[in-house]
């Protein structure tokens, strides 16, 4: 079985995959909706500084596990620390990123919805552009049938495997949605009224800076780089032994920061000339970017159309890219652990997904009164993974590669047995990081939310 294991096949497709998870619904549907309701340039610098600080060195941890031990996360605890409890860990990463794809494929689904509405947004007036998603989401059939269509092209890709499936669609999409997210910024930016979103994205306020600021930076900064459920650790697993762990980290992370601040400044500037509230939540994203269609339609409807349509159909490629990384954990779980073929198993998380999602999506309407700890069904899901689950994966995978494993394993997976110049010499100061400073900064996140 460890022989025809597959692997990607260079580093540009390793880290086009790994950007391929990382940069999805997270850059462009979350942040934007995160920065806007946490204040603006002060979210952005802290979460900033916890994507250095408190996520990288799990990225690179969960790099080390999934390398060095070429399976997914339970079966990398069995094979790295045996018989011990920290195979409970691997429970907990395969949970994780299911419940996850359950409330992130209703987005997705919004985003099917919005890449057939491109061809109206330049013929409605700004009032029912700007109206149109309250409605739909608080719909009861749209969105669970475009949650379902979501799901299906996940499984569809999943079941084709790493190499056919997973690497081939990224390698195309990502550079397209790319450069609709410059064209989109550049035009919103010059819209009449878009300079105080610019000043909103520059100009900290420290004074709105409080524990539940930081805890949202920080969980923004585990989702947008997949982090803390083995998603990392299973790609790293498909990595080949002269890849570098490195390098393809520092990838990953700056091409998802970029695209994160890209799609803020393509959202924040026409929120504020739409005269849309920066806190106007999850629904951020799919109010402002119609307004933009709607406003580059009086220019030329048939280009506005064009563009929606574009940008719709690559935020969903990027979509997918993510949620085929989540689901993908799962399925290395009960295929390689459980003997379960491909095809069953994602049969069973495709089921999860679905009935989870579908109670998420009608919390936005029929079922909105339904409050867990003072949260609809959907934003309870998401804060639980973001700012709990992913953050606790995060600190034992930090613990497990920190003080569980010998330094000198460590030091070869992350050096290639001492062959990688650049990776010696910062080794000492990535080790500090994942003993030390990441689980401290978690830790403290941790308490001063519970105190
Ligand atoms: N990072 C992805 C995004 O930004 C979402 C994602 C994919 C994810 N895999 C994950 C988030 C695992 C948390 C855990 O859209």
């Amino acid at each position: 079985m460890e022989k025809n294991r597959e692997t990607f096949g260079s580093r540009f497709a390793v880290i086009m995959a790994m950007a391929g998870s990382a940069i999805g619904l997270g850059n462009i549907w979350r942040f934007p909706y995160m920065a806007g309701e946490y204040g603006g340039a002060a979210f952005i610098i802290v979460y900033i500084v916890a994507s250095l600080v408190l996520a990288m060195p799990i990225f690179f941890a969960e790099s080390v596990i999934g390398r060095r031990s070429g399976s997914g996360t339970f079966g990398a605890m069995e094979k790295l620390a045996p018989g011990t409890r920290w195979k409970w860990l691997g429970f907990l990463t395969v949970l994780s990123p299911i419940i996850i794809l359950s409330y992130y494929s209703v987005v997705g689904g919004w985003s099917v919805e919005y890449l057939f509405k491109s061809f109206d947004f330049a013929g409605m007036t700004e009032g029912d552009v700007t109206g149109f998603f309250g409605k739909f989401i608080s719909s009861v059939q749209m969105p669970i049938l475009a949650h379902t269509a979501f799901l299906l092209l996940v499984a569809g890709v999943v079941l084709g495997g790493v190499r056919k499936g997973i690497e081939q669609f990224t390698k195309i999409t990502m550079p397209i949605l790319f450069v609709l997210i410059v064209i989109i910024a550049v035009y919103g930016l010059s819209l009449p009224g878009s300079g105080k979103g610019v000043e909103y994205l520059v100009r900290p306020d420290f004074s709105k800076l409080t524990p539940s600021t930081v805890t949202a930076a920080m969980g923004q900064a585990f989702f947008s780089l997949s982090l803390g459920v083995g998603t990392i650790l299973t790609y790293a697993s498909y990595m080949k032994k002269d890849e570098n762990i490195l390098a393809s980290g520092l990838g990953t992370a700056f091409f998802d920061l970029f695209f994160a601040i890209l799609a803020g400044f393509a959202v924040m500037p026409a929120v504020f000339a739409a005269g849309i509230a920066p806190g106007a939540g999850p629904g951020i994203v799919f109010e402002t970017l119609p307004f933009i269609f709607n406003k580059m339609g009086t220019a030329s409807p048939l280009l506005s159309t064009g563009i929606s349509f574009l940008f719709f159909f690559t935020i969903l490629a990027a979509a997918l890219t993510s949620a085929i990384s989540m689901m993908e954990v799962g399925v290395a779980y009960l295929t390689e652990e459980k003997g379960m073929r491909r095809r069953t198993a994602v049969l069973l998380i495709t089921l999860f997904a679905w009935v989870v999602g579908i109670l998420c999506s009608l919390s936005f309407g029929p079922l909105s009164g339904v409050r867990i700890l003072g949260n609809g069904i959907f934003d309870f899901l998401d804060k639980l993974c973001s700012n709990w689950l992913l953050p606790l994966g995060g600190l034992l995978f930090t613990i497990f590669v920190g003080w569980k494993m010998k330094p000198s394993d460590v030091y070869d997976e992350f050096t290639n047995g001492g062959t990688l110049k650049a990776n010696r010499a910062v080794f000492k100061t990535v080790l500090l990081l994942i003993r030390f400073v990441a689980p401290a900064g978690i830790i403290a996140v941790f308490v001063s939310l519970l105190v």
